[in-house]
């Protein structure tokens, strides 16, 4: 079978786990409150561990990390074939190559799906998102994590972590304000395909913790720590603003 491609090249990677990589800044940061925030929405919807979940867009499986931890049976999907081969490699689930807007699975054939960091990447979010319902049975869980797209996401997001030559640690098109979804897109968005969002919760960096994050840059701009050190160093929190970024989860309402 032919090789699905990605259209991001700053993901056909295969060093996600290498502590030097963006990738690996993005698990450092992100996975604290995202791994235990999706394991337990998926448990309180009552996705009980050893349940199938399909993670869309897996990349180097960072989040398929934190769900078999967690006991899940975690299938994940991905179109770039070396992130597949490294979150094969690092973890103990099952990767394909595949198209979130084409998923290779049966109709109602997941208790769960979870999808972060990637619609805003996507061709067709509204296809992936047909896709992702089609897949769940009903009355199954999806949940989200996604940056929104807010001024203040496109200043810090865009023009300081990618555009700005003085501050900028991130690839520069990593992210196109054009295809950020704003959380009552999202939300409009996943009610078209009978996914009845239930709670979106914003995801920031504590105004006390500020000084930290922004020194972290500051050592990274300079290469005296990396990026997995530096993921490490912010700390984020669930929060009422929505500014930056939202997680949240939706429940499958009809077919
Ligand atoms: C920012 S990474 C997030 C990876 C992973 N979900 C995580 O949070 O660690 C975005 C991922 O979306 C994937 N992607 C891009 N287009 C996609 C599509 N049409 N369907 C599914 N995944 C896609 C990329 O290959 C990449 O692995």
């Amino acid at each position: 079978m032919e090789a699905v491609t990605s259209r991001e090249s700053a993901f056909d990677d295969d060093r996600w786990w290498d502590p030097d990589g963006f990738l690996f800044g993005m698990h450092t940061l992100l996975e604290p409150l995202r791994g235990s925030y999706v394991t337990a929405t998926l448990r309180g919807a009552g996705a009980t561990s050893g349940s199938r979940v399909l993670d869309v867009g897996s990349g180097g499986g960072f989040l398929a990390a934190a769900l078999t931890a967690a006991g899940y049976d975690v299938v994940g999907i991905d179109p770039s074939l070396p992130a597949v081969h490294d979150a094969a490699d690092h973890v103990a689930a099952s990767f394909a190559n595949a198209v979130g807007e084409n998923l290779p699975f049966a109709n109602g054939s997941f208790e769960s799906v979870v999808c972060s960091e990637v619609l805003e990447h996507v061709e067709d979010p509204s296809a992936v998102m047909a896709e992702i319902s089609r897949v769940l049975r009903p009355g199954g869980v999806f949940v989200f994590s996604l940056p929104n797209r807010t001024l203040l996401s496109r200043l810090v997001l865009i023009d300081i972590a990618q555009r700005n030559r003085f501050t900028r640690v991130l690839p520069k098109h990593l992210h196109d304000w054009n295809r950020l979804i704003g959380s009552t897109d999202l939300r409009d968005l996943a009610q078209r395909h009978g996914l009845t969002v239930q709670e979106v919760q914003g995801v920031s960096v504590g105004t006390r913790d500020v000084p930290r994050a922004l020194l972290a840059l500051v050592d990274l701009r300079r290469r005296r720590i990396s990026y997995g050190d530096a993921g490490s160093k912010v700390q984020l929190r669930l929060s009422r603003s929505r500014a930056i970024a939202y997680v949240g989860y939706a429940l499958k309402t009809r077919s």
